[in-house]
């Protein structure tokens, strides 16, 4: 399922029609005063599809299609953070112009009641009705000037929530209208779709990002906000955001926001650029998103691997939980990408995996911190005397 982030999606359309025509980036329904105070995540939403960092090869093949005039039906899955929903937006953007928005493109997403009910009448009857004057010069606001697409979009956001029974009648409503509608599905699993639908659709995975892709977006965002953060603190970001954009502006959102000392209450206000940051170090980030920190990670693995005694190694491990308030599940994480990178015998690596594997599934279900970080000692151990043999 989406995170949180996506809540703000609800009116972007109408939004857009307003603010696109004055070429402002924001799309949240505020005054552009408050573009300021705007999550970045919504700030820096990509405004076209040449915004869009990653995805070449799905973005070239969209704008083949809208050049052609030979748009599909399409369905875009993938993580969360992505850029799925952007995409579509911006593409929607590309073809009719922030103006026309409003008219052309009816977007529902988990927020919208899409039951059967809505699919009956709702869609149907924005489906069925055809645009009487065709739409002319278009592209304001960033579009490519062929506003006269003779199709109508509508986006179904997060349709993995929607009920199997509108999934269904919606099969029949994509054929029947496919002359004046075309329809974009998106979801995070692909897998919660009715099969039907999927084989109408052509499909495009939106793979978690690389981190060159990220790191252009948080460069920018870096630069125009005048973030204080640390060259190796900034790798540690794009690392940790492991594919997902929303998460790295997130996160960099709220490192920036505490490093910025706050204001006594009758003070005047100080000048965006005289304000004096704290600088944001790897620490920080790593806080932030609540990872352990490498070197906690690196000093249990020593242990783990160097220390015969078993009570000495739960010994350690208890104390650097307890100091930094590290949970299990997430050393297990880090445990085994750290063993991963050893080079040992096939035999033990899979009995590290197999049992690290085993022992997440025991946390995640209910099992008890105490017993279940002894089983991890037992099974690195045990690994290790294999590997010593
Ligand atoms: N490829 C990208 N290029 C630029 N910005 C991106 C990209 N992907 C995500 N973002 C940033 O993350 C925010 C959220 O992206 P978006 O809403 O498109 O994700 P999504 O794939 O629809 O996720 P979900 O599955 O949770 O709905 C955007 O506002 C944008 O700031
Ligand atoms: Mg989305």
């Amino acid at each position: 399922m989406s995170d949180s982030g996506d809540e703000m999606d609800v009116d972007v359309p109408i939004i857009m029609a307003a603010e696109g025509a004055k070429g402002k980036r924001s799309t949240a329904n505020l005054p552009v005063e408050a573009e300021d105070s705007l999550p970045w995540i919504e700030k820096y939403r990509p405004a076209t599809l040449a915004d869009v960092s990653g995805h070449q090869d799905i973005l070239s093949t969209l704008n083949k299609f809208v050049d052609t005039n030979r748009l599909p039906h399409l369905l875009l899955y993938g993580p969360p953070g992505t850029g799925k929903t952007s995409t579509i937006l911006a593409l929607a953007r590309h073809i009719y112009g922030a103006e026309n928005m409003r008219q052309m493109v009816l977007e529902l997403n988990a927020s919208d009641d899409r039951g059967i009910d809505v699919v009956r009448e709702q869609i149907k009857t924005f489906a069925s009705t055809k645009q009487i004057f065709s739409i002319s010069g278009g592209g304001g606001g960033g579009g490519s000037g062929k506003g006269g697409a003779g199709y109508k979009l509508i986006i179904l956001d997060e349709a993995d929530a929607m009920t199997n029974a509108a999934q269904m009648a919606l099969r029949r409503i994509m054929e029947k209208y496919t002359a004046n509608t075309r329809f974009c599905i998106i979801a995070n699993y692909a897998h919660k779709l009715s099969p039907a639908l999927l084989s109408r659709c052509t499909r495009f995975r939106f793979s978690p990002l690389k981190e060159v892709d990220i790191r252009v977006l948080v460069d920018k965002v870096i630069e125009e906000e005048g973030v204080n953060i640390l060259g190796e603190a900034t790798d540690a970001l794009v690392k940790l955001s492991k594919g997902d954009m929303r998460r790295a502006l997130n996160v960099l959102q709220a490192c920036h926001a505490s490093s910025t000392p706050l204001r006594a209450k009758d003070a005047p206000k100080t000048p965006a650029a005289d304000i004096v940051r704290e600088t944001i170090t790897t620490e920080t980030i790593y806080t932030c998103i609540a990872a352990p920190p490498p070197d906690a990670i690196r000093e249990i693995v020593d242990t783990l691997l160097n220390t015969t005694d078993v009570t000495s190694c739960l010994n350690t491990i208890n104390t650097l939980k307890v100091a930094q308030g590290l949970a299990l599940a997430d050393i297990i994480t880090a445990l085994a990408e750290e063993l991963g990178r050893l080079e040992v015998k096939p035999e033990v690596m899979i009995h590290w995996l197999s049992g690290l594997a085993d022992i997440e599934h025991r946390v995640a279900g209910g099992g008890g911190e105490v017993v279940q970080t002894g089983a991890l000692v037992g099974v690195v151990r045990n690994g290790v005397e294999l590997w010593r043999k």
